[in-house]
Protein backbone atom coordinates (compact mmCIF):
# COMPACT_ATOMS: atom_id res chain seq x y z
CA UNK A 1 0.00 0.00 0.00
CA UNK A 2 2.79 2.28 0.99
CA UNK A 3 4.67 1.29 -2.31
CA UNK A 4 1.22 2.44 -4.53
CA UNK A 5 0.71 5.75 -2.54
CA UNK A 6 3.85 6.34 -0.20
CA UNK A 7 3.81 6.57 3.62
CA UNK A 8 2.11 10.05 4.21
CA UNK A 9 -1.20 8.86 2.37
CA UNK A 10 -1.49 5.29 4.38
CA UNK A 11 -3.04 6.64 7.28
CA UNK A 12 -3.07 4.35 10.29
CA UNK A 13 -3.17 7.01 13.34
CA UNK A 14 -6.66 7.53 14.89
CA UNK A 15 -6.37 11.32 15.28
CA UNK A 16 -6.43 11.35 10.74
CA UNK A 17 -8.59 8.53 10.32
CA UNK A 18 -11.09 9.58 12.90
CA UNK A 19 -12.65 12.42 10.65
CA UNK A 20 -12.82 9.51 7.95
CA UNK A 21 -14.65 7.01 10.31
CA UNK A 22 -18.15 8.91 10.78
CA UNK A 23 -20.61 10.37 8.98
CA UNK A 24 -21.99 13.80 8.58
CA UNK A 25 -25.07 12.91 10.12
CA UNK A 26 -23.32 11.62 12.59
CA UNK A 27 -25.54 8.35 12.59
CA UNK A 28 -23.08 5.86 10.90
CA UNK A 29 -19.64 5.73 11.93
CA UNK A 30 -17.21 2.75 12.23
CA UNK A 31 -13.51 1.35 12.29
CA UNK A 32 -10.81 1.61 9.50
CA UNK A 33 -8.21 -0.44 9.14
CA UNK A 34 -6.59 2.00 7.47
CA UNK A 35 -7.25 5.19 5.33
CA UNK A 36 -5.58 5.32 1.75
CA UNK A 37 -5.23 8.42 -0.62
CA UNK A 38 -4.17 7.48 -3.88
CA UNK A 39 -3.56 10.48 -5.74
CA UNK A 40 -4.80 8.99 -9.63
CA UNK A 41 -6.41 6.09 -11.63
CA UNK A 42 -3.25 4.07 -11.46
CA UNK A 43 -2.78 4.83 -7.70
CA UNK A 44 -6.38 3.68 -6.89
CA UNK A 45 -5.92 0.94 -9.70
CA UNK A 46 -2.96 -0.37 -7.79
CA UNK A 47 -4.47 0.18 -4.00
CA UNK A 48 -7.53 -2.18 -5.09
CA UNK A 49 -5.07 -4.58 -6.66
CA UNK A 50 -3.34 -5.04 -2.88
CA UNK A 51 -6.63 -5.28 -1.26
CA UNK A 52 -8.22 -7.49 -3.56
CA UNK A 53 -4.47 -10.19 -2.64
CA UNK A 54 -4.73 -9.51 0.82
CA UNK A 55 -8.85 -9.98 1.03
CA UNK A 56 -9.34 -6.56 2.32
CA UNK A 57 -13.21 -4.79 2.11
CA UNK A 58 -12.48 -1.32 0.93
CA UNK A 59 -15.06 1.48 1.17
CA UNK A 60 -14.25 4.39 -1.25
CA UNK A 61 -15.21 7.17 -0.21
CA UNK A 62 -15.23 11.31 -1.16
CA UNK A 63 -16.26 14.40 0.83
CA UNK A 64 -18.10 12.13 4.06
CA UNK A 65 -21.20 14.07 3.14
CA UNK A 66 -23.08 11.01 2.16
CA UNK A 67 -26.39 9.97 4.70
CA UNK A 68 -27.22 6.29 4.45
CA UNK A 69 -23.81 5.01 6.29
CA UNK A 70 -22.51 4.08 2.91
CA UNK A 71 -19.11 5.96 2.93
CA UNK A 72 -18.10 5.22 6.08
CA UNK A 73 -16.34 2.09 7.20
CA UNK A 74 -18.46 -0.75 9.12
CA UNK A 75 -16.20 -3.32 9.98
CA UNK A 76 -12.34 -2.54 10.41
CA UNK A 77 -12.45 -1.82 5.67
CA UNK A 78 -9.65 0.23 4.25
CA UNK A 79 -11.08 3.41 3.34
CA UNK A 80 -10.38 4.63 -0.03
CA UNK A 81 -10.31 8.09 -0.19
CA UNK A 82 -10.87 9.78 -3.77
CA UNK A 83 -10.53 13.36 -2.57
CA UNK A 84 -6.83 13.77 -3.67
CA UNK A 85 -7.92 13.08 -7.49
CA UNK A 86 -9.36 16.70 -7.86
CA UNK A 87 -8.05 17.49 -11.33
CA UNK A 88 -10.51 19.89 -13.32
CA UNK A 89 -9.80 19.93 -17.40
CA UNK A 90 -10.34 22.50 -19.49
CA UNK A 91 -14.14 23.13 -20.29
CA UNK A 92 -15.06 22.20 -23.98
CA UNK A 93 -17.22 24.67 -24.95
CA UNK A 94 -18.11 23.43 -28.12
CA UNK A 95 -19.06 20.31 -27.25
CA UNK A 96 -20.13 21.44 -23.36
CA UNK A 97 -18.60 18.83 -21.62
CA UNK A 98 -15.34 18.61 -18.98
CA UNK A 99 -13.21 15.84 -17.69
CA UNK A 100 -13.51 15.79 -14.09
CA UNK A 101 -11.90 13.95 -11.27
CA UNK A 102 -13.50 12.34 -8.81
CA UNK A 103 -12.13 13.94 -6.15
CA UNK A 104 -13.32 17.27 -7.47
CA UNK A 105 -15.81 19.29 -5.42
CA UNK A 106 -19.38 20.18 -6.79
CA UNK A 107 -18.59 24.03 -5.64
CA UNK A 108 -15.09 23.85 -7.48
CA UNK A 109 -16.61 22.29 -11.05
CA UNK A 110 -19.27 24.87 -11.17
CA UNK A 111 -16.58 27.67 -10.61
CA UNK A 112 -14.41 25.96 -13.60
CA UNK A 113 -17.91 26.11 -15.33
CA UNK A 114 -19.27 29.28 -14.43
CA UNK A 115 -15.37 30.93 -15.61
CA UNK A 116 -16.47 30.09 -19.26
CA UNK A 117 -20.01 31.24 -18.80
CA UNK A 118 -21.04 27.52 -18.49
CA UNK A 119 -22.98 25.71 -15.44
CA UNK A 120 -22.92 22.34 -13.86
CA UNK A 121 -26.58 21.82 -14.00
CA UNK A 122 -26.07 20.57 -10.40
CA UNK A 123 -26.28 22.10 -7.04
CA UNK A 124 -27.02 21.32 -3.49
CA UNK A 125 -26.24 22.91 -0.03
CA UNK A 126 -23.16 20.13 0.25
CA UNK A 127 -21.57 21.99 -2.82
CA UNK A 128 -18.43 22.79 -1.09
CA UNK A 129 -17.39 19.67 0.19
CA UNK A 130 -18.85 16.67 -1.88
CA UNK A 131 -17.03 15.25 -4.67
CA UNK A 132 -17.85 14.63 -7.94
CA UNK A 133 -17.06 10.57 -7.55
CA UNK A 134 -19.28 10.54 -5.17
CA UNK A 135 -21.92 12.53 -6.41
CA UNK A 136 -22.13 10.59 -9.41
CA UNK A 137 -21.93 7.14 -7.18
CA UNK A 138 -25.09 7.74 -5.55
CA UNK A 139 -26.81 10.03 -8.57
CA UNK A 140 -27.27 13.13 -6.57
CA UNK A 141 -30.73 14.93 -7.13
CA UNK A 142 -30.76 18.56 -5.63
CA UNK A 143 -32.89 21.37 -5.61
CA UNK A 144 -31.99 21.71 -10.11
CA UNK A 145 -32.83 18.23 -10.77
CA UNK A 146 -36.53 19.42 -11.67
CA UNK A 147 -35.09 21.43 -14.70
CA UNK A 148 -31.64 19.47 -15.39
CA UNK A 149 -32.29 15.81 -14.21
CA UNK A 150 -30.42 14.53 -11.53
CA UNK A 151 -26.36 13.34 -11.60
CA UNK A 152 -27.01 10.82 -14.49
CA UNK A 153 -28.22 13.21 -16.74
CA UNK A 154 -25.04 15.12 -16.71
CA UNK A 155 -22.99 12.56 -17.26
CA UNK A 156 -21.18 11.90 -20.90
CA UNK A 157 -19.05 9.34 -19.59
CA UNK A 158 -16.14 8.02 -16.99
CA UNK A 159 -13.63 5.68 -15.61
CA UNK A 160 -13.81 3.28 -12.85
CA UNK A 161 -11.34 0.93 -11.08
CA UNK A 162 -13.22 -2.29 -10.83
CA UNK A 163 -12.75 -4.81 -8.15
CA UNK A 164 -10.32 -6.82 -9.81
CA UNK A 165 -7.62 -3.63 -10.34
CA UNK A 166 -8.89 -2.95 -13.88
CA UNK A 167 -9.58 0.11 -15.54
CA UNK A 168 -12.41 0.89 -17.61
CA UNK A 169 -12.64 4.20 -19.64
CA UNK A 170 -15.34 5.83 -21.62
CA UNK A 171 -14.21 9.28 -21.50
CA UNK A 172 -14.17 10.38 -24.97
CA UNK A 173 -17.98 11.57 -24.14
CA UNK A 174 -19.44 10.79 -27.41
CA UNK A 175 -23.12 11.92 -27.81
CA UNK A 176 -23.81 8.59 -29.83
CA UNK A 177 -21.53 5.91 -28.58
CA UNK A 178 -23.82 2.59 -28.05
CA UNK A 179 -21.53 -0.16 -28.68
CA UNK A 180 -21.82 -3.00 -25.89
CA UNK A 181 -23.29 -2.63 -22.52
CA UNK A 182 -23.96 0.45 -20.83
CA UNK A 183 -21.46 -0.47 -18.19
CA UNK A 184 -21.46 3.96 -17.49
CA UNK A 185 -24.92 3.75 -16.51
CA UNK A 186 -24.36 0.72 -13.88
CA UNK A 187 -21.90 2.28 -12.33
CA UNK A 188 -23.90 5.29 -11.53
CA UNK A 189 -25.77 5.22 -8.66
CA UNK A 190 -24.07 1.86 -7.42
CA UNK A 191 -22.82 3.22 -4.19
CA UNK A 192 -19.20 2.72 -4.94
CA UNK A 193 -20.42 -1.34 -4.68
CA UNK A 194 -19.38 -1.99 -8.79
CA UNK A 195 -16.45 0.05 -8.93
CA UNK A 196 -14.17 3.25 -8.34
CA UNK A 197 -15.39 5.99 -9.98
CA UNK A 198 -11.90 7.52 -11.16
CA UNK A 199 -12.87 10.71 -13.39
CA UNK A 200 -16.22 11.56 -15.38
CA UNK A 201 -16.91 13.40 -18.55
CA UNK A 202 -19.71 15.94 -17.06
CA UNK A 203 -22.22 17.92 -19.39
CA UNK A 204 -22.21 21.57 -18.20
CA UNK A 205 -25.53 23.26 -19.39
CA UNK A 206 -25.34 27.17 -20.38
CA UNK A 207 -25.19 29.57 -17.37
CA UNK A 208 -28.49 31.49 -17.03
CA UNK A 209 -27.58 34.49 -14.86
CA UNK A 210 -30.80 36.25 -14.96
CA UNK A 211 -33.15 34.77 -11.75
CA UNK A 212 -35.41 35.40 -9.26
CA UNK A 213 -36.71 33.75 -6.37
CA UNK A 214 -40.17 33.56 -4.72
CA UNK A 215 -40.82 32.25 -1.12
CA UNK A 216 -45.22 31.12 -1.23
CA UNK A 217 -46.57 30.76 2.57
CA UNK A 218 -49.80 28.10 1.83
CA UNK A 219 -52.08 25.70 3.88
CA UNK A 220 -51.75 22.79 2.49
CA UNK A 221 -49.39 20.54 0.46
CA UNK A 222 -52.69 20.09 -2.58
CA UNK A 223 -52.20 24.18 -2.58
CA UNK A 224 -48.32 23.92 -2.84
CA UNK A 225 -49.45 20.85 -5.68
CA UNK A 226 -51.51 23.32 -7.98
CA UNK A 227 -48.97 25.79 -7.79
CA UNK A 228 -46.33 23.57 -9.02
CA UNK A 229 -48.51 22.73 -12.09
CA UNK A 230 -49.63 26.68 -12.82
CA UNK A 231 -45.61 27.52 -12.29
CA UNK A 232 -44.72 24.55 -15.32
CA UNK A 233 -47.58 25.86 -17.27
CA UNK A 234 -46.78 29.44 -17.41
CA UNK A 235 -43.11 29.89 -16.14
CA UNK A 236 -40.87 27.48 -18.50
CA UNK A 237 -37.55 29.16 -17.07
CA UNK A 238 -38.65 27.02 -14.00
CA UNK A 239 -35.53 26.06 -12.05
CA UNK A 240 -36.36 24.77 -8.59
CA UNK A 241 -39.38 24.23 -6.63
CA UNK A 242 -38.54 23.23 -3.26
CA UNK A 243 -41.26 23.10 -0.04
CA UNK A 244 -40.44 23.14 3.81
CA UNK A 245 -43.00 23.29 6.46
CA UNK A 246 -43.13 26.01 9.77
CA UNK A 247 -41.27 24.29 12.29
CA UNK A 248 -38.48 23.45 9.72
CA UNK A 249 -38.50 27.22 9.18
CA UNK A 250 -38.75 27.97 13.23
CA UNK A 251 -35.78 25.16 13.15
CA UNK A 252 -33.45 27.34 11.14
CA UNK A 253 -34.41 30.91 12.21
CA UNK A 254 -33.16 29.78 15.78
CA UNK A 255 -29.97 27.91 14.48
CA UNK A 256 -28.98 31.12 12.07
CA UNK A 257 -30.70 33.32 14.92
CA UNK A 258 -32.16 35.10 12.42
CA UNK A 259 -36.02 36.99 12.17
CA UNK A 260 -38.58 35.38 10.10
CA UNK A 261 -38.48 37.22 6.56
CA UNK A 262 -42.20 35.94 6.22
CA UNK A 263 -44.64 38.26 8.20
CA UNK A 264 -47.80 35.85 8.21
CA UNK A 265 -47.14 32.25 8.82
CA UNK A 266 -47.93 28.93 7.45
CA UNK A 267 -48.04 25.51 7.81
CA UNK A 268 -45.85 25.18 4.16
CA UNK A 269 -43.80 27.48 2.21
CA UNK A 270 -42.76 26.73 -0.99
CA UNK A 271 -39.19 28.14 -2.77
CA UNK A 272 -39.47 28.57 -6.19
CA UNK A 273 -36.76 29.69 -8.31
CA UNK A 274 -36.77 30.92 -12.59
CA UNK A 275 -33.77 31.39 -14.52
CA UNK A 276 -32.89 32.29 -18.19
CA UNK A 277 -31.08 34.78 -20.31
CA UNK A 278 -33.80 37.21 -19.90
CA UNK A 279 -35.10 39.01 -16.35
CA UNK A 280 -37.72 36.19 -15.57
CA UNK A 281 -39.62 38.48 -12.93
CA UNK A 282 -42.77 39.20 -15.01
CA UNK A 283 -43.09 35.79 -15.76
CA UNK A 284 -42.82 34.52 -12.65
CA UNK A 285 -45.10 37.25 -11.35
CA UNK A 286 -47.65 35.70 -13.87
CA UNK A 287 -47.76 32.50 -12.96
CA UNK A 288 -48.11 33.12 -9.31
CA UNK A 289 -51.31 34.88 -10.01
CA UNK A 290 -52.42 32.48 -12.26
CA UNK A 291 -52.05 30.04 -9.49
CA UNK A 292 -54.09 32.67 -7.15
CA UNK A 293 -50.90 33.81 -4.90
CA UNK A 294 -51.15 36.98 -3.52
CA UNK A 295 -48.94 36.85 -0.60
CA UNK A 296 -45.29 35.77 -1.75
CA UNK A 297 -41.66 37.34 -0.88
CA UNK A 298 -39.49 37.75 -4.50
CA UNK A 299 -36.08 37.84 -4.13
CA UNK A 300 -34.53 39.79 -7.79
CA UNK A 301 -31.16 39.86 -6.52
CA UNK A 302 -28.56 37.22 -5.73
CA UNK A 303 -28.16 38.54 -1.98
CA UNK A 304 -31.85 38.44 -1.42
CA UNK A 305 -31.88 35.03 -2.97
CA UNK A 306 -29.49 33.52 -0.91
CA UNK A 307 -31.20 34.72 2.16
CA UNK A 308 -34.57 33.11 1.42
CA UNK A 309 -32.15 30.15 -0.18
CA UNK A 310 -30.55 29.98 3.35
CA UNK A 311 -34.19 28.97 4.75
CA UNK A 312 -33.98 26.00 2.99
CA UNK A 313 -30.39 24.90 2.69
CA UNK A 314 -29.85 25.97 6.48
CA UNK A 315 -32.16 22.73 7.07
CA UNK A 316 -30.15 19.78 7.32
CA UNK A 317 -27.19 21.77 9.78
CA UNK A 318 -30.03 23.22 11.92
CA UNK A 319 -31.05 19.91 12.21
CA UNK A 320 -28.21 18.22 12.82
CA UNK A 321 -27.08 20.75 15.32
CA UNK A 322 -30.50 20.08 17.24
CA UNK A 323 -29.25 16.20 17.53
CA UNK A 324 -28.46 12.36 15.27
CA UNK A 325 -31.37 12.75 12.82
CA UNK A 326 -32.80 9.66 11.00
CA UNK A 327 -32.50 11.02 7.43
CA UNK A 328 -34.90 9.15 5.44
CA UNK A 329 -35.04 10.42 1.64
CA UNK A 330 -38.26 9.30 0.10
CA UNK A 331 -40.23 9.80 -3.09
CA UNK A 332 -44.16 9.50 -3.80
CA UNK A 333 -46.10 10.54 -6.51
CA UNK A 334 -47.25 14.16 -6.80
CA UNK A 335 -50.69 13.11 -6.09
CA UNK A 336 -50.29 11.39 -2.96
CA UNK A 337 -47.39 14.06 -1.38
CA UNK A 338 -50.97 15.71 0.76
CA UNK A 339 -51.50 12.25 2.06
CA UNK A 340 -48.26 11.52 2.78
CA UNK A 341 -47.35 14.64 4.88
CA UNK A 342 -50.42 14.27 6.23
CA UNK A 343 -49.55 10.56 7.40
CA UNK A 344 -45.78 10.80 8.63
CA UNK A 345 -46.86 12.08 12.18
CA UNK A 346 -48.91 9.28 12.94
CA UNK A 347 -46.42 6.62 11.16
CA UNK A 348 -43.49 8.36 13.45
CA UNK A 349 -45.73 8.36 16.89
CA UNK A 350 -46.36 5.05 16.20
CA UNK A 351 -42.84 3.47 15.83
CA UNK A 352 -41.58 4.87 19.16
CA UNK A 353 -41.90 8.71 18.55
CA UNK A 354 -39.44 11.57 18.25
CA UNK A 355 -39.76 15.30 16.13
CA UNK A 356 -40.20 14.82 12.35
CA UNK A 357 -39.27 17.64 10.10
CA UNK A 358 -40.40 17.83 6.61
CA UNK A 359 -38.86 19.49 3.14
CA UNK A 360 -37.37 18.58 0.39
CA UNK A 361 -37.84 18.97 -3.55
CA UNK A 362 -41.56 19.56 -4.11
CA UNK A 363 -41.18 19.30 -8.29
CA UNK A 364 -39.90 15.97 -7.79
CA UNK A 365 -42.00 14.45 -4.78
CA UNK A 366 -39.04 14.20 -3.08
CA UNK A 367 -39.00 14.27 0.38
CA UNK A 368 -37.01 14.24 3.04
CA UNK A 369 -38.40 12.85 6.54
CA UNK A 370 -36.01 13.58 9.39
CA UNK A 371 -36.52 12.32 12.72
CA UNK A 372 -34.62 13.61 16.09
CA UNK A 373 -35.06 11.41 19.00
CA UNK A 374 -35.19 7.78 18.19
CA UNK A 375 -31.42 6.07 18.86
CA UNK A 376 -29.60 5.67 16.07
CA UNK A 377 -29.24 2.15 15.98
CA UNK A 378 -33.37 2.03 16.85
CA UNK A 379 -34.62 1.34 12.78
CA UNK A 380 -38.14 1.74 14.11
CA UNK A 381 -38.56 4.69 12.35
CA UNK A 382 -36.92 4.17 9.13
CA UNK A 383 -39.03 1.22 8.83
CA UNK A 384 -42.09 2.89 9.38
CA UNK A 385 -41.62 5.75 7.14
CA UNK A 386 -40.10 3.84 4.41
CA UNK A 387 -43.03 1.21 4.59
CA UNK A 388 -45.46 4.53 4.11
CA UNK A 389 -43.29 5.93 1.27
CA UNK A 390 -43.80 2.30 -0.56
CA UNK A 391 -47.69 2.26 0.16
CA UNK A 392 -48.11 5.97 -1.17
CA UNK A 393 -46.44 4.14 -4.58
CA UNK A 394 -43.15 6.00 -3.92
CA UNK A 395 -39.27 4.86 -3.37
CA UNK A 396 -37.53 4.10 -0.57
CA UNK A 397 -35.03 6.39 -2.11
CA UNK A 398 -35.03 9.20 -4.26
CA UNK A 399 -31.65 11.03 -3.89
CA UNK A 400 -29.66 9.92 -1.44
CA UNK A 401 -29.33 6.01 -1.87
CA UNK A 402 -29.85 3.07 -0.38
CA UNK A 403 -26.61 2.85 1.46
CA UNK A 404 -26.51 0.01 4.35
CA UNK A 405 -29.30 2.16 6.10
CA UNK A 406 -31.97 0.67 3.26
CA UNK A 407 -30.34 -2.44 2.39
CA UNK A 408 -32.83 -4.75 4.27
CA UNK A 409 -35.66 -3.18 2.34
CA UNK A 410 -34.09 -3.23 -1.29
CA UNK A 411 -36.02 -6.47 -1.89
CA UNK A 412 -39.73 -5.32 -0.57
CA UNK A 413 -39.18 -1.94 -2.80
CA UNK A 414 -37.92 -4.15 -5.79
CA UNK A 415 -38.99 -7.35 -5.92
CA UNK A 416 -37.34 -10.76 -5.03
CA UNK A 417 -36.48 -10.58 -9.72
CA UNK A 418 -35.10 -7.04 -9.70
CA UNK A 419 -32.79 -7.80 -6.55
CA UNK A 420 -31.86 -11.02 -8.17
CA UNK A 421 -30.88 -9.55 -10.78
CA UNK A 422 -28.64 -6.88 -9.09
CA UNK A 423 -27.48 -9.38 -7.32
CA UNK A 424 -25.56 -11.52 -9.99
CA UNK A 425 -24.37 -8.10 -11.26
CA UNK A 426 -22.69 -7.91 -8.22
CA UNK A 427 -21.23 -11.04 -8.33
CA UNK A 428 -20.06 -11.06 -11.98
CA UNK A 429 -18.12 -8.07 -11.25
CA UNK A 430 -16.89 -8.28 -7.40
CA UNK A 431 -17.11 -11.94 -6.53
CA UNK A 432 -15.27 -11.60 -3.60
CA UNK A 433 -17.29 -8.82 -2.08
CA UNK A 434 -14.68 -6.38 -1.96
CA UNK A 435 -16.27 -2.97 -3.00
CA UNK A 436 -18.50 -1.63 -0.45
CA UNK A 437 -19.68 -5.00 0.94
CA UNK A 438 -23.42 -4.22 2.83
CA UNK A 439 -24.10 -1.34 1.33
CA UNK A 440 -26.51 -1.42 -0.99
CA UNK A 441 -26.81 -5.18 -1.20
CA UNK A 442 -27.32 -6.89 2.15
CA UNK A 443 -24.12 -9.29 3.14
C1 LIG B 1 -31.25 18.58 0.84
O1 LIG B 1 -32.11 18.53 -0.02
O2 LIG B 1 -31.13 19.58 1.57
C2 LIG B 1 -30.27 17.47 0.94
O3 LIG B 1 -30.72 16.32 0.34
C3 LIG B 1 -29.71 17.24 2.31
C4 LIG B 1 -30.63 16.68 3.34
O4 LIG B 1 -31.56 15.96 3.00
O5 LIG B 1 -30.40 16.93 4.53
ZN1 LIG C 1 -32.30 16.83 -1.10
Amino acid sequence: MVRAVGSANVLTDPDLTASYECDFSGRYRGHAAIVVRPADTSQVAAVIAACGRHHAPVVPQGGNTGLVGAGVPRDGEVVVSTTRLDQIGEVDSARGQVTVGAGATLAALQAAASRVGEDAGLDFASRESCTIGGVVACDAGGARALRYGTARARVAGLEAVLADGSVISRLAGLPKDNAGYDLVSLLIGSEGTLGIITRVRWKVVPQLRARVAALIPLHTAAEAGALLSALRAHAPSLESCEFFLDDGLQLVLDHQRRRSPVARRAPLYVLAECAARSDPTDELADALQRAGVEDALIADDSAGRERLWALREGITEAIKAAGIPHKLDVGVPLAQLDGFLARVPGAVAASGGGRAILFGHLGDGNVHVNVLGPEPDDTRVDDAVLDLALRCGGTISAEHGVGVMKARWLERALGAPELAAMRAIKHALDPHNLLNPGAVLTA
